[in-house]
This record gives C-alpha cells, sequence and structure tokens, in this order.
C-alpha cells in the first residue's frame, strides 16, 4: 500500500538547497572583482555545508546516510542499462546513477572550495588556480548531468523529484519512511547560514586586501 512518507530530513534539504545556490552564486560571481567577498563567502559555505554533510552521512537518517546509497559498481552498471531499457528499479532514496553524481558533486565541491581558499592564501601559485578552475567547471557538468538524470528519472517513475527535495515526501510503503524531521538541525543551520552571509568579513580585506585580489587574479 502506498502513502506519503517522509524520506528527506530537513537538514538534508537545508543542505541540498543551499549548496545549489552557493554554487550557482559562486560560479556567477568568479570572473568580477566586484563581487569577490561574495564569491570567498559562498565558497566557505559551500566547505561548511559539505563539512556538515559528511558528518550528517555517517550520523543523520536512513536516506541521507552514505550506507543506503553506496552501490557496488554492478548495481550502478544493472540501474544504468534498467534506464536504458526505459524500466529502471525503483529506489526510495538515491537511486546508483544519483548516488554516483552525489559524491563526485561533494568531492568536486570539497576540490573547488579548498583549492580557492589556498589561492587565496597564495600557497602553490598557478597550480591551485587550474584545479580551482578545473574542478569548479567540471562541477558544472555534473550539475547539469545531475539536473538531467533527475528530471529523466522524475519522468520515468512519474514521481516529481524536485517537490520531494523541497518537501521531504515521496510515495511509498509506510513502514519505509522515517520518522523524525530534524527540524530543530535545520533551524540552527539556517540561523548559522545567515548569520555567517551578514557578518563575514575576508581576513584580507583594509589595508592588506589586495593579497587575495592580486593571486585570485593575477593574470588581469
Ligand atoms: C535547479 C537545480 C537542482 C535541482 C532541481 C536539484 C534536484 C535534486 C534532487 C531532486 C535531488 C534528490 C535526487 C534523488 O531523489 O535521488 C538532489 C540531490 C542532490 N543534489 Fe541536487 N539539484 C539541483 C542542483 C544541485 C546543485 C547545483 C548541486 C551541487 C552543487 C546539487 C547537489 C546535490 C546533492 C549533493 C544531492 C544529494 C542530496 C543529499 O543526499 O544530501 N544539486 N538534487
Amino acid at each position: 500500500m502506498s502513502q506519503r512518507i517522509l524520506v528527506w530530513d530537513i537538514p538534508t534539504r537545508v543542505f541540498h538547497w543551499t549548496l545549489a545556490l552557493s554554487f550557482a552564486g559562486a560560479y556567477l560571481t568568479a570572473e568580477t572583482e566586484r563581487y569577490r567577498d561574495l564569491h570567498l563567502a559562498l565558497g566557505y559555505l559551500m566547505l561548511g555545508l559539505i563539512g556538515f554533510r559528511l558528518i550528517w552521512g555517517v550520523v543523520g537518517s536512513r536516506y541521507a546516510r552514505f550506507s543506503s546509497f553506496t552501490f557496488r559498481p554492478s548495481e550502478i552498471v544493472a540501474y544504468l542499462k534498467s534506464l536504458l531499457r526505459r524500466h529502471p528499479k525503483h529506489y526510495l532514496g538515491h537511486n546508483p546513477a544519483g548516488a554516483v553524481a552525489i559524491f563526485l558533486l561533494l568531492g568536486l565541491g570539497m576540490v573547488s572550495a579548498i583549492s580557492g581558499v589556498l589561492l587565496y592564501l597564495e600557497v602553490g601559485g598557478e597550480m591551485f588556480e587550474d584545479l580551482h578552475e578545473g574542478a569548479a567547471n567540471l562541477m558544472l557538468a555534473v550539475v547539469v548531468i545531475h539536473i538531467a538524470g533527475v528530471v529523466v528519472s522524475s519522468l520515468l517513475h512519474r514521481e516529481n523529484l524536485v517537490r520531494a527535495m523541497v518537501t521531504g515526501y515521496k510515495s511509498g510503503d509506510p513502514k519505509q519512511g522515517i520518522t523524525r524531521t530534524f527540524s530543530w538541525l535545520g533551524v540552527i543551520m539556517a540561523a548559522i547560514i545567515a548569520a555567517f552571509l551578514a557578518f563575514y568579513q575576508p581576513s584580507g580585506s583594509g589595508t592588506s586586501g589586495e593579497r587575495g585580489t592580486q593571486s585570485m587574479h593575477h593574470e588581469d
């Protein structure tokens, strides 16, 4: 019997949409000097969010745990084959192909953010500049694939996955749903994110503010 059941807890949803917005914002502000502070703030935010997700992937609710979406290569291949036959197996949490994109996004997010910090601190020079740009561009490509995957899965399963990532609900067997939303943690996360964005001051601002500026745009 299929019913409306809770799959995504609130921290996972807050994480997802804040990560998506910070990546979009950081990408769009990458080239202009004018938005450098915002670019840095969004980069730190991404780092903090992914750091949180790594912990939540171990201690979070059922479908947020990495163990619920770590698949063997054979399962990933079988899923992709079933996708080509247009009869993919249904998963209540992340499906094997989606899971690969998720791990790639988390990894590339870490690499772009950490290389950005090192670039700002002028450690390693050109090397981190190339890594920073390369990881961010690769991440954009994976984001495009991720969004396409979400659309395709939603159509094939006649299930609105975007709405599920907003409301937390899907339809399924009531015994499979999670019972806690962890809304208190979502509120704490939202408060920390808002406070960080409101009070963030780049460490290199003021008289020494040229440091990061030069290192990020030394080709100009
Ligand atoms: C309009 C843009 C986006 C939409 C509509 C979207 C939609 C979704 C949906 C529906 C899921 C759940 C997939 C499932 O049911 O298995 C998901 C998961 C995920 N998405 Fe997106 N996404 C978007 C942008 C992004 C961006 C820009 C990033 C990264 C920069 C991202 C990273 C992730 C991650 C890491 C997860 C796993 C969530 C978790 O378990 O914590 N998404 N996305």
